[in-house]
């Protein structure tokens, strides 16, 4: 640690309180017809992925070749088509990496591949080296241009540093003829462009301009980065506005955007700058990146797609992206990522998992059809995610997200009363327990709510026949053996109906006193040997209503023992 460092490291730490000396706030453009505001983002914009560059440079682990070429195949693949694969002046992998791309005819004919360098001779030497052989090339030249930067690091003015750019383009511009067989495209960058005067980075990148001359048909890009956020987006908006209303020969540049994160608004301002005007973006897979990293051009992608945009990029099996991701980069994704979290596309609340229970019953299942499910921005099944885990259970859910596991995983339609009580039953274990249930403990305790309930009734036997009397009218009678705490029974009813008619037998036995108030049933399989569940409620003499299931291939004697369930529970 140098002295300059600890003097400050022993300094007493801590948030300043009240008036904030140590600090102030970025000022604002004058830009009060500011036109971005009003517009919205209705095409991809030209996508160029900086994993390889801006994000491996964050990485405490950089990728080694291996990892390089593996993220360069699956950049291709989600269809980017300008990749900055490294910064061959900096180091020999750099280098061997993307020699190895062109030696190996690794670049599909339509990507092309950017490469970083300084403003130093010797660099912008060695960076053509590197790309010998290529088909077509960004060279991306950047320098820093801001009033700190300018004073404290390189310790010279405005001219000074105008200097560094132009010489630099003038390098770049005559070695291009030593690539004969190689397109170059141009890209200058004034790094730090946030916290540069908006008058001098224009005067800056039009100097660039001139030296390169470039055309409509020829044009270069000119890209304006968030270096550090320092501001709320809509001031970066109005610096890209700003800039490209004043600019001049505004026809022969791509205007291209490069966001950090430092505020967590990397995303915002990638897009309100593509409202102001951008054309092209800058940004890594999940925000890799310097601190908080580049703009994470996953969600900025599927922000468009959830707007009904066509982002021209590929995200239909995020969980592969993922994979690869952190296999080469080394890096983790947190649970609450965007699109791609763990938990993105999972509810534990009741009330959220009731309204997507019912958003998922009432979709249109025919493809296309306009997706509207409540907390679900996007149907997960577009980004190659299953519906499984959309609810999970624990003590903050509710009956919705019970019904949902017991119909999505185990095919049990519950009625709608029987939600109320069973959900009740799960919150109790959840609450217990503490922690997450998982669907088959749910499916347990179904069963030993319901399905297993057979003490102190249980059925030994049950026989039903329909009876005409001369006026032709038609009952049913039963006959119904039956254990109670272990000792047979039989008894005998009429009703119009088996269930009915068992009822009554129960009753006028005196088991039990109750009232069946609903009766409904469903089949679980399909086949000859199908199962079919009935449920029950009944009202005892008390005025309480209880439900009981069963389940069973012939579903008359499944809707006995569901009465049964329901009056032994009722005795519990
Ligand atoms: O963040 C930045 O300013 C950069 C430049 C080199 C474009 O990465
Ligand atoms: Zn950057």
């Amino acid at each position: 640690m140098s002295n300059m460092v600890k003097k400050f490291a022993q300094a007493q730490g801590g948030m300043q309180k009240g008036n904030i000396t140590k600090y102030k706030p970025y000022p604002l453009v004058d830009l009060p017809d500011r036109q971005w505001p009003s517009r919205s983002i209705v095409s991809a914009p030209i996508w160029c992925s900086v994993d390889l560059r801006d994000g491996n440079q964050a990485l405490p682990t950089p990728m080694g070749i291996k990892e390089k070429l593996e993220m360069f195949k699956l950049l291709v693949n989600i269809g980017f088509k300008e990749i900055e694969v490294g910064f061959p002046s900096a180091s020999q992998i750099e280098f061997d990496f993307i020699r190895r791309l062109i030696d190996e005819n690794l670049i599909p004919d339509d990507v092309t591949i950017q490469v970083i360098t300084q403003a130093r001779e010797e660099l912008i030497t060695r960076t053509f080296e590197a790309i010998r052989g290529a088909k077509r090339v960004i060279l991306h030249l950047y320098n820093s241009t801001s009033p700190a930067q300018r004073r404290l690091v390189f310790g010279l003015d405005k001219a000074g540093i105008t200097g560094i750019a132009t010489r630099g383009t003038r390098i770049v511009k005559d070695l291009v003829a030593t690539v004969p067989e190689t397109e170059i495209i141009y890209q200058y960058s004034p790094e730090s462009f946030v916290l540069t005067e908006l008058d001098y980075a224009l005067e800056i990148c039009e100097a660039v301009m001139d030296v390169w001359q470039p055309t409509p048909d020829k044009k270069m890009i000119l890209n304006l980065p968030e270096t550090v956020q320092i501001s709320t987006p809509n001031v970066y908006a109005d610096q890209i506005e700003w800039f490209l209303r004043n600019m001049k020969n505004r026809e022969s540049v791509i205007m291209s955007v490069h966001t950090h994160n430092d505020r967590g608004t990397g995303v915002a301002s990638s897009e309100l700058s593509l409202m102001a005007g951008a054309e092209r973006v800058e940004g890594t897979l999940f925000g890799n990146g310097e601190r908080t990293g580049n703009v994470d051009i996953v969600t900025l992608a599927l922000n468009m797609y959830m707007q009904g945009v066509d982002p021209k990029l590929d995200f239909s099996n995020i969980k592969e992206v993922a994979e690869v991701y952190k296999r080469c980069t080394r890096m983790d994704i947190h649970d609450r990522h965007p699109y791609a979290g763990s938990l993105v596309f999972t509810a534990f609340s009741g009330s959220h998992q009731d309204a997507i229970n019912k958003g998922m019953a009432a979709l249109d299942p025919t493809p296309g059809a306009l997706w509207e499910v409540p907390y679900l921005p996007i149907d997960p099944k577009d980004i190659g995610c299953s519906y499984e885990a959309i609810i999970r259970i624990n003590s903050q859910s509710g009956k919705g997200g019970v019904a949902y596991i017991m119909e999505s995983e185990y095919g049990f339609q519950l009625p709608k009363e029987m939600r109320i009580e069973f959900g009740k039953a799960i919150n109790a274990i959840a609450d217990e327990r503490g922690e997450e249930l998982q669907p088959q403990e749910i499916y347990q305790a179904f069963e030993r709510e319901y399905l297993q309930r057979t003490s102190p009734f249980k059925l030994e036997g049950f026989h039903s026949e329909e009876i005409t009397d001369g006026a032709g009218n038609t009952t049913v009678e039963c006959i119904a053996r039956i254990s109670v705490d272990g000792n047979d029974r039989e008894i005998r009813g009429q009703g119009n109906g088996p269930i009915d008619a068992f009822v009554r037998a129960i009753n006028e036995a005196k088991l039990a006193d109750f009232k069946l108030v609903s009766y409904s049933e469903h089949s679980l399989d399909e086949g000859a040997e199908a199962r079919a569940v009935a449920y029950i409620q009944i009202q005892m003499g008390d005025g309480r209503n209880c439900f009981g299931a069963a389940i069973g291939t012939d579903i008359k004697v499944a809707s006995i023992n569901a009465v049964l369930s329901a009056i032994n529970r009722s005795q519990a």
